[in-house]
Parts: C-alpha cells; sequence; structure tokens
C-alpha cells in the first residue's frame, strides 16, 4: 500500500526557509501532489526562482520575501498567503543559519545571530501562523538537528538553538493538541547537495568521512526528509505529535563529529 498523495491536491503547505535546499525539496514534493505553495525567505531572487520550478511542476506557488526575525514581516506574509490560498493545512518552520567556530570565537552578536533565526524565528513563525491554521487538522513540522541533543564542539549557537526547537514541538504538542493541532520535528542527518552540509563538510574528502561514519555508509537525500514530512502530514501521520524523528542513517546514535579541520577550512575562507 502506498501512502495516498492525492489527499494533498489543493492543501496550502506554507514553507518558511523555503526557497532552498531540504525545504524547496519538502515544497517540491508536496507540489508534485498537488498542493499550493506558500514561501518565505530573505531573499526575494530565490523564491523567485524556487516558485519558477514550482509552477513548472504545474503547481500554483507564492513566494512572499521575510526575515524569520521581523515579526511583521512575517504576519504580512500570513496575511497574504492566505488570502490566496486558505487557511494552511502544513506548516514547515526550516530557516536556519549556521557556520562553524567555537564559543570562544564566537561575538555575542555571533551567538544570537543563530539562536534569532533557528529558535525565536522559529517561534515567530508557528506562533503567528496559529491564527492561520486548519483548526482541526493543520500539521506543523519543524526542522532541528543532531545538534538538539548531540553536544558538538564549534556548534555552540545551533546546540542551543535546535534544542530550544524540539522542546517548542513538544510544548506546543500539548498546547495545540486539543485544537487537533500537530506539531513535531524531522531532524535530517548529513543531507547531500545542501548548503547546511556544504558549510559542515567543504570538499570530497570530507564529504565521503561523513558518509562513512553514518551506520547506513551513505549521505542523505533530499528525498528522504520530504517523504517523512509528507507521512507526518497525512493521514498515516495522524495520531503522531510532539515527537522528534531522526531521519539520518543512524548517525545520532555515533556521538559528537569532529570539526576541526572542516572549521579551520571555512576560518581561511572568511580571513
Ligand atoms: N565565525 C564567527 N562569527 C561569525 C561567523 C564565523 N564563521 N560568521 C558570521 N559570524 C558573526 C559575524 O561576525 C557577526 O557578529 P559581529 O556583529 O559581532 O561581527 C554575526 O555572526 C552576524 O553575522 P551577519 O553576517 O551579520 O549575519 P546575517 O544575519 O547576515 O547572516 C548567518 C546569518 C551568519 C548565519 C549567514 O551565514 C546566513 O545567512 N546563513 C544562511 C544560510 C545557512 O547558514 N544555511 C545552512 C543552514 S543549516
Ligand atoms: P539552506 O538551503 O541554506 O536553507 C535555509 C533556508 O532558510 C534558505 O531558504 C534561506 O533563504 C532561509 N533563511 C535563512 N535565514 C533566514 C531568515 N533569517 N529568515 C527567513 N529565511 C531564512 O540550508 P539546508 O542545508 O537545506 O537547511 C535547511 C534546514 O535543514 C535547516 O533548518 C537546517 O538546520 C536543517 N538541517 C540541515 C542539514 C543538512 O545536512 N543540510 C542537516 C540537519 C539539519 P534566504 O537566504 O533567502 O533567507
Amino acid at each position: 500500500m502506498d501512502l495516498n498523495t492525492a489527499q494533498f491536491r489543493g492543501r496550502h503547505v506554507f514553507v518558511a526557509g523555503g526557497s532552498s535546499g531540504i525545504n524547496f525539496g519538502i515544497a517540491q514534493a508536496f507540489a508534485r501532489a498537488g498542493a499550493r505553495l506558500s514561501l518565505i525567505s530573505r531573499s526575494a531572487d530565490k523564491l523567485a526562482s524556487a516558485v519558477a520550478q514550482l509552477e513548472t511542476l504545474g503547481a500554483e506557488a507564492i513566494g512572499l520575501p521575510a526575515d524569520v526575525r521581523q515579526p511583521e514581516a512575517l504576519t504580512a506574509a500570513y496575511t497574504q498567503a492566505v488570502a490566496r490560498f486558505g487557511a494552511i493545512d502544513v506548516l514547515v518552520s526550516g530557516a536556519a543559519g549556521n557556520f562553524l567556530a567555537q564559543a570562544l570565537d564566537m561575538s555575542p552578536n555571533a551567538f544570537k545571530t543563530v539562536v534569532d533565526i533557528d529558535l525565536l524565528g522559529s517561534f515567530n513563525v508557528v506562533r503567528l501562523a496559529h491564527a492561520h491554521l486548519r483548526q482541526p487538522g493543520a500539521c506543523v513540522i519543524q526542522i532541528s538537528a543532531s545538534q538538539a541533543f548531540t553536544p558538538t564542539p564549534y556548534q555552540a549557537h545551533v546546540c542551543a538553538a535546535k534544542a530550544g526547537v524540539d522542546m517548542l514541538t513538544r510544548v506546543l504538542a500539548l498546547e495545540w493538541g486539543a485544537q487537533g493541532i500537530r506539531i513535531n520535528s524531522i531532524v535530517p542527518g548529513p543531507i547531500a547537495d545542501t548548503e547546511g552540509l556544504r558549510r559542515l563538510a567543504p570538499g570530497d574528502a570530507a564529504l565521503q568521512a561523513m558518509a562513512e561514519r553514518v551506520p547506513l555508509k551513505r549521505l542523505g537525500r533530499i528525498e528522504d526528509i520530504a517523504r517523512m514530512a509528507m507521512l507526518l502530514a497525512s493521514d498515516w501521520g495522524s495520531y503522531i505529535t510532539g515527537t522528534v524523528i531522526p531521519v539520518d542513517g543512524g548517525l545520532s546514535l555515533t556521538g559528537p563529529r569532529d570539526f576541526t579541520a572542516a572549521a579551520e577550512a571555512s576560518q581561511r575562507g572568511r580571513g
């Protein structure tokens, strides 16, 4: 029995941070199933290109420039998106930023910047969406990272922020469950051809070492994450809420990674 993707036809899927990478891959998967897509991110150019690609799949889509750190911009985006496509059926909150640096090499603003985007930004995205979510029935998906539960050198900001994201998932599952809103976190492993992995494993040798470390001995594919997002949003996921689900080939079982060489390479690039 296959997942019935016809159930997403005409549904409104709103993707924060949806102009590239994993989040855009999720948008593409829902677009192929006939959903209508609203995307937000900072760059109007990236959004225009993403929307054009979704339209080539036959989907209706809009791109609304908004920084998740700016509640007013988010509120305006929700108002426009809902006016066009109606109440939101699926909300994906995946905007994030990352760089490699030890805590002592981070200014207070460097730490704050990632916490502002990943954690406070996620709060803004899900909190401000609430009035626009279909009740009952909406599904919220937060895109987390294994740094949420694996203490990882060079990632103090991401560890702190994503741990907060997953706790937000659990709290909102309790607060919003009675309204028929489900919320879960997906924890992607190292996903090939993404900006996030380029920053943590620059170059072929680093990518190969990362793949070797994964118990299933391969990097993840964007499609691996998109499929989990669809499962959670589908009727098959209708009794799942408040969970944090690794889709990572088992990598989160293996403990902290050593980013020293990658960090030195990225600091040389920065200087
Ligand atoms: N090491 C140490 N500090 C760094 C750094 C690094 N490699 N890169 C940025 N910072 C610091 C900056 O110096 C600045 O601190 P300061 O004001 O004390 O100097 C602070 O972080 C903010 O940098 P800024 O470039 O102004 O932030 P921004 O809001 O324009 O961009 C980032 C946010 C830094 C996260 C940027 O990399 C980004 O936009 N990333 C999005 C894409 C991405 O990361 N994708 C992967 C997702 S997992
Ligand atoms: P990506 O392509 O850089 O995706 C990040 C998206 O967020 C982009 O669309 C970016 O677009 C947007 N964004 C960044 N800052 C924003 C802000 N302040 N406001 C609004 N939008 C913002 O990277 P990715 O690797 O696919 O990562 C996607 C998600 O997966 C992230 O949550 C990341 O933590 C998670 N993840 C990734 C991996 C991996 O292997 N790649 C592993 C674990 C977890 P703009 O630049 O236009 O704003």
